[in-house]
């Protein structure tokens, strides 16, 4: 396993590219938005993990209530896994609480679901498997 990315929720990519690409200069290589997760997503490559800026598209975004709660900042932690099943099974059979039973598709066609940070004492956890 290893950190594919860390998210960052913000309330503009814009402005946040200012500090992370512009003053820090870590390269922006891609944008996109997810629909199915209501936001709009900046990946910047930093060693072998990416800064993941979020930006929330509509008002009943998670980064919406997550930026309304707690204002911006660190939102999860994505994990990359060989077979996201088999973590989900793993977890759930050890009586962890997951947001999601089933992967959905997240950015850049990549297989994602989110453990409740109930399970980690507090961190918000995102699996992640690579399209192969
Ligand atoms: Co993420």
């Amino acid at each position: 396993m290893k950190i594919n990315h860390l998210g960052i929720a913000t309330k503009g990519i814009d402005e946040a590219l200012e500090f992370w690409s512009d003053a820090l200069g870590l390269e922006h290589i891609h944008t996109e938005v997810v629909k199915d997760q209501k936001v709009r997503v900046a990946m910047l490559p930093i060693g072998e993990t990416r800064i993941e800026l979020l930006e929330p598209t509509s008002d009943d975004s998670p980064i919406s209530n997550f930026l309304e709660k707690r204002g911006g900042g660190i939102h999860h932690i994505a994990i990359e896994v060989d077979d996201i099943e088999a973590s989900l099974a793993k977890l759930k059979a050890q009586g962890m609480r997951l947001i999601d039973e089933s992967p959905r598709i997240g950015a850049e066609g990549c297989l994602v679901a989110f453990v409740h940070p109930s399970a980690s004492g507090g961190v918000l956890l995102e699996l992640v498997q690579i399209p192969k």
